[in-house]
């Protein structure tokens, strides 16, 4: 079906825009190592709760976690980007020098936050403290000055990349890239609107957030996958980009409404609860439609890639983006279910699986693709010098360690909709009773257990990426696309 050519190892310098990639995929790995140890802390606090008391509490901890797992990502994808920006043009980065100096300011700022967050841990709540310390918005807590500073920084990287394209060629998958970032960076606004009506201010604050991880970040991860897909199995453009269209057309269609299903509860018109409920039922759809795609495009090249660990990491996304988002998504989606279900950790489950599922895995295959060019092009499939111990290793314990903690908080969810809400009827003493129930309590237990599994998972992860390919001879195989 298809040929296969062999290409010499080369160990020329990365381009402009591949240096640029790396800068932001170190940032990333250095944060999602931030974001596990906070992870760890908050889940100790749940069983310990006197640990750090006054020093360093579950509110910031928490707020850490979320905040570095929402930036890495944010890098891994604009390093992906980056990465894959001058390929698919055809032409260099237009504004190399500007893209990197931005690299820096965006990765101080962050810097700054996350030790403000740490050092000024409690005062007061005023219009100052918005614009300084925290916005007090889940995910985006940034205060206002490093928001600003933030939409300043996407406006360089979105010019450097539509601008190339522009240079360059164009291509479906790019016009559907740069069409996705203007709306992913235009929703980032909808999260800085100040009022102190809570209704209101969740109502906008879910623009970014559902539409977001619901919408614009599928997009883009499609966009990757679909690139992905043509460098690691050689699979034929005229197809990955039929899907991506499809794909594209039916996130869209049932995301955008089932931004509903988080307004069930929250003081706006009662209409939502059928229109969240029918819409977001429809979400997982194209979720099944991207694991058809990526499991169909594997079975027709037959697994045959020249890097299996990314290969792998794409397939983990496929499944993980289906399961995490689509299956648990859908679990608690309905009206009559969420009523039960809302804010337990149910919902964590979900957010656990789903984050790190759809989001974290790909991120991490981009950036063994982008390792494998590092390394001089090399052979990274069977045959590794250290047999690929490290990055199989890796890939189980971070899987099989979300897969565990995600169980655990679905008893623990269980466990609270049933006693809290079915049972006790939402009461304040019912809150406690489930929270003191021997499976609530066990559960936050098998997560700490778990999140050490993926603590070993990680630091085998970092190992594996620095060494992987080091001492490998052997060139990759350059797939053709296959016909059709
Ligand atoms: C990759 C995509 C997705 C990600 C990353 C994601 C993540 C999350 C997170 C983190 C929350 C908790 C938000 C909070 O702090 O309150 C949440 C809530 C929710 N998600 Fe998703 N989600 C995704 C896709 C979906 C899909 C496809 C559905 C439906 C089919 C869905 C249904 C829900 C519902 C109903 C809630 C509200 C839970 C509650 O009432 O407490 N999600 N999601
Ligand atoms: C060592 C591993 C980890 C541990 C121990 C851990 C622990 C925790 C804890 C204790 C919370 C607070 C839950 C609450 O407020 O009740 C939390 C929230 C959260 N974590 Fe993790 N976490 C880990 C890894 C991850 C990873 C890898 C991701 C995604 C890539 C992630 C995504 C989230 C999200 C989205 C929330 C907010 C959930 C919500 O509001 O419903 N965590 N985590
Ligand atoms: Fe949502």
């Amino acid at each position: 079906m298809n040929s296969a050519t062999t290409k010499a190892v080369t160990s020329g310098p990365l381009s402009a825009g591949q240096r640029v990639a790396m800068h932001y995929f170190v940032a990333a790995m250095v944060l999602f190592f931030a974001q596990i140890l906070f992870g760890m802390i908050s889940g100790m606090q749940y069983i310990m709760p006197d640990l750090f008391y006054n020093q360093l509490d579950f509110n910031v901890t928490r707020m850490v976690h979320i905040n570095a797992m929402v930036v890495w990502l944010l890098f891994g994808f604009i390093g992906s980007i980056y990465w894959l920006v001058e390929d698919e043009a055809g032409t260099d980065l237009v504004a190399a020098k500007l893209a990197m100096i931005n690299f820096w300011i965006l990765t101080a700022a962050v810097t700054v936050v996350v030790l403000v967050y740490l050092f000024v841990q409690i005062g007061p709540g005023e219009l100052k403290s918005i614009w300084l310390i925290n916005e007090g918005r889940e995910y985006i807590e940034a205060p206002r000055w490093a928001d600003i500073g933030i939409v300043f920084c996407v406006l360089v990287f979105f010019y450097n990349v539509a601008a190339t394209f522009m240079k360059g060629r164009w291509s479906g998958i790019s016009g559907v890239l740069v069409l996705d970032l203007v709306a992913l960076a235009g929703l980032y606004l909808a999260g800085m609107y100040f009022t102190p009506n809570i209704s209101v201010d969740q109502h906008w604050w879910w623009w970014v957030i559902h539409l977001w991880v619901e919408a614009t970040w599928e997009v883009l991860v499609g966009c990757v996958m679909a690139w992905g897909l043509i460098k690691t199995l050689g699979a034929s453009r005229k197809i990955v980009t039929t899907w991506l269209y499809i794909e594209v057309a039916m996130m869209f269609g049932s995301g955008i409404l089932g931004l509903g299903h988080h307004y069930f509860w929250i003081g706006t018109p009662e209409y939502w609860l059928t229109i969240g409920g029918f819409f977001s039922a429809l979400e997982p759809i194209p979720l099944v439609a991207m694991v058809v795609h990526a499991v169909y495009d594997s079975g027709r090249h037959g697994f045959k890639s020249s890097n299996h660990p990314a290969l792998a990491w794409l397939i983990a996304h496929a499944f993980g983006n289906f399961f995490g988002a689509g299956v648990w998504g859908f679990m608690h989606t309905l009206p009559q279910i969420n009523l039960y279900t809302h804010g337990t950790q149910w919902t964590s489950s979900h957010g656990h699986l789903a984050f790190f599922g759809a989001y974290a895995t790909i991120n991490i295959a981009m950036i063994y693709m982008a390792l494998q060019r590092v390394r001089g092009n090399v052979w990274m499939s069977a045959g590794l010098a250290d047999n690929g111990w490290k990055w199989k290793w890796s890939l189980g314990l971070l899987n099989g360690g979300m897969l565990g903690m995600t169980m655990a908080l679905l008893i623990a969810g269980y466990d609270q909709s049933f006693i809290e809400r079915a049972l006790e009827g939402s009461t304040w003493s019912g809150y406690f009773l489930a929270q003191q129930s021997v499976w609530f309590l066990q559960a936050m237990h098998w997560r700490v257990v778990f999140g050490l599994m993926m603590t070993f998972g990680i630091v085998l992860l970092f190992w594996d990426m620095l060494t992987i390919g080091r001492t490998e001879t052997r060139p990759i195989q350059v797939l053709s696309p296959a016909p059709g």
